[in-house]
């Protein structure tokens, strides 16, 4: 079968076309997935950008995110049946519960687990979850990660009420998400972008008010003042060059999913800010099955699907990284890895 690699090389070409003999369905509880649309994630550039540094025994097939058709089901296997559409949970062995550190490891695309971006994937059945119906591939492609975060952020660290402000920084796959979900739960969004553009497309998606944070570096502030005496929810997605804008954005007992590793791992924080306000500070990462399960069950009620920037064919994989790269999306970037057949 065709997939993708990541070598020990520079940058993007990391990335590598080339082919592997089919995965085996070698013990019970497999199920094999012929998989139609992978999406890509701020993650999979930070991964396919250190793969030469963390290169050490075989390569692995890169992304977390994949969607496609049961073609084959092992023995001791019940939930699913051959034809079946469903997608891959981003940490397979965190089914429920609290996050443990032995989740990390199953984390696929990452490390020494391989992940989507191939033809056929095989995973035990407990790593896959049912497409919802009004979904197409493409769409439920961009759920695992992305979608997921954006579901954990705003309803499970938090619990962003009707009526509330809830702050989202970007336009990208977590935060243009979490737009879709704070409209549906009857938020208030404001949303922070860096493209007078985007931001006119957030609106039109019914963010409340937009503010260009390269043109307002104190939009913490600014935001503040603009909804009276601070947001009740932020989701942070820039890291240590945004955590403390996104502080002086919240009001005194509000809360702020961490998220993201836009702008660094490491940096100052100015701690008084947090207590001063008595902030909620909750670091959040991806989610669990069944949390997945739940977010899909909102996704249906409300007939949500991912906002899609653009759709690159398997053969352009590389020009996919770098588009994302670019920054210049809005929403997600999906691979086809089969074209549907029309
Ligand atoms: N913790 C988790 O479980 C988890 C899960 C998913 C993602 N993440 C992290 O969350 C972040 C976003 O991921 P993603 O996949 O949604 O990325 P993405 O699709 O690449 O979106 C990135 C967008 O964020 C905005 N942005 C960039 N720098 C910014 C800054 N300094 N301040 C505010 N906004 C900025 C830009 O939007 P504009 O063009 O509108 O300015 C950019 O297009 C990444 O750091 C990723 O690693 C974490």
């Amino acid at each position: 079968m065709n997939c993708y690699e990541l070598h020990a090389n520079e940058g993007l070409n990391a990335v590598v076309l080339t082919s592997r003999s089919q995965p085996a369905l070698d013990r019970p509880g497999l199920v094999r997935v012929q998989i139609h649309s992978v999406s890509l994630n701020y993650r999979d550039l930070l991964v396919a950008r250190g793969a030469k540094a963390a290169a050490q025994g075989k390569p692995i097939v890169p992304l977390s995110d994949g969607a496609g058709v049961v073609i084959e089901v092992g023995s001791d296997c019940s939930r699913f049946k051959v034809g079946d559409r469903v997608m891959a949970a981003f940490f397979p062995s965190w089914q429920e519960g609290e996050f443990k550190p032995e989740h990390h490891t199953s984390a696929l695309g990452g490390g020494s687990t391989d992940g989507l971006l191939a033809e056929e994937v095989v995973l035990p059945e407990s790593a896959w979850v049912k497409i919802p119906d009004h979904l197409s591939f493409d769409e439920a492609s961009c759920l695992p990660c992305a979608g997921l975060t954006a579901y954990h952020a705003l309803f499970q660290v938090a619990s962003l009420q009707p009526g509330q402000t809830v702050l989202l920084q970007g336009t990208g796959g977590v935060s243009s998400m979490a737009l879709q979900l704070a409209k549906a739960a009857g938020a208030v969004a404001i949303v922070t972008t860096s493209s007078d553009e985007k931001g006119k497309r957030a609106q039109a998606m019914g963010a409340s008010h937009i503010v260009n944070y390269k043109r307002n570096a104190n939009w913490g502030k600014s935001i503040y003042e603009l909804v009276g005496a601070g947001v009740d929810l932020a989701v942070d997605v820039g890291g240590p060059e945004t955590f403390d804008q996104t502080a002086q954005a919240l009001r005194t007992g509000g809360a702020m999913s961490v998220v993201g590793v836009l702008t660094g791992f490491a940096g100052t924080v100015n701690t008084s800010a947090i207590l001063a306000k008595m902030l909620t500070i909750r670091g959040v990462y991806v989610g669990s099955v069944n949390m997945f399960e739940k977010f899909n069950r909102l996704l249906s009620v409300h007939r949500i699907a991912p906002i899609i920037d653009r759709v690159f064919a398997f053969d352009q994989a590389r020009d996919a990284y770098a588009y994302l790269a670019s920054a210049a999306h809005f929403g997600k970037v999906v691979i086809q890895v089969r074209a549907p057949s029309i």
